[in-house]
């Protein structure tokens, strides 16, 4: 079938067939996610690279194996930014921070951003880190792991080089005291840099128990991944990902994310900020 406006072969089996092959090429799993936005992503693709439909597209891919890489630049949406959704932001500089580190002063704080993009929200945490930390004697040591399906974008987010877009929220102060201009864009300073750790990872194959890097965290945010995956497995990787938090610790989901029934050992620690807190 031709759609109509997209004017391309909307062929089920021809897409499953394409997704396959870049399952079996690159372990990633794109008929987890929701098919309307895997589509339209797609059809970006086809419409750069000429393609008429899936299937010729798929052909293109083998003929070209750079290909991969911009498809899967383009699967996978890297809209980010430096203290995106300033209240929750607030909210952790304010309270949660201030709270783990208070108990785990002299000890170790774990945190995990997974979903990382190009590190804007690491660093971001760091940053408020290193500001309620500044005014502490003794504070804890800590973990920033930052986690990304998207091989490219973890060596974006090791590099930490942004433009202005990714700054539109950074306060003058923040700006002046982390960052340095370099030509027209500026680089994080060391030592925020130092502060994340930054590696490969696939939020939908996080399995139960957890074990090794993937444990004890006593804050992870997953904002704005789970919203492009089907339901069953939004469900599943949160079911996965809560394993992955001690009691007493945190889990910060995107403004239009919300946590299943299932899990029913978190509450909202305020009403609109999507940040919630494991009771055991
Ligand atoms: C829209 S960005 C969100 C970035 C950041 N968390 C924020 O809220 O600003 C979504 C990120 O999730 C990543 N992503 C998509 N599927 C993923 C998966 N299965 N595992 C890990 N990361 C994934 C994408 O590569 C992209 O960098």
């Amino acid at each position: 079938m031709i759609a109509q406006g997209l004017d391309i072969d909307t062929k089920a089996d021809n897409l499953h067939t394409l997704l396959e092959y870049v399952r079996k090429l690159r372990a990633i799993d794109f008929n987890a996610y929701r098919p309307g936005t895997i589509k339209r992503r797609l059809h970006l693709r086809l419409s750069a690279t000429g393609m008429p439909d899936y299937a010729s597209y798929l052909q293109y891919i083998e003929e070209n194996p750079k290909e991969i890489d911009a498809l899967i630049d383009t699967l996978t949406i890297k809209v980010s930014h430096f203290f995106r959704n300033p209240f929750v932001f607030e909210v952790m500089k304010s309270f949660i921070l201030p709270e783990l580190i208070d108990t785990h002063r002299g000890d170790a704080l774990r945190i995990w951003c997974a979903g990382c993009a190009r590190g804007e929200e690491a660093y971001s945490v760091a940053i408020l880190l290193k500001e309620v930390m500044g005014k502490e004697k003794i504070f804890p040591q800590t973990f920033i792991l930052a986690t990304d399906i998207d091989r490219e974008t973890v060596e974006d987010a090791r590099r930490a080089v942004y433009t202005t877009e990714s700054l539109v929220e950074v306060k003058k102060g923040c700006l002046d005291k982390y960052f340095t201009v370099e030509h027209d864009f500026y680089r994080l300073k060391n030592e925020i840099r130092s502060m994340v750790t930054f590696a490969y990872h696939d939020v939908t194959t996080c399995k139960l128990p957890k074990e090794g890097i993937f444990s004890d965290y006593h804050l992870i945010l997953c904002r704005n991944v789970l919203i492009y995956f089907e339901r069953d497995t939004q469900e599943r990787v949160m079911g996965s990902l809560s394993g992955s938090i001690l009691k007493d610790g945190y889990l910060v989901l995107g403004e239009s994310e919300t946590i299943p029934h299932q899990l029913d050992n978190f509450y909202e620690v305020m009403p609109y900020t999507k940040a919630f807190k494991k009771r055991h």
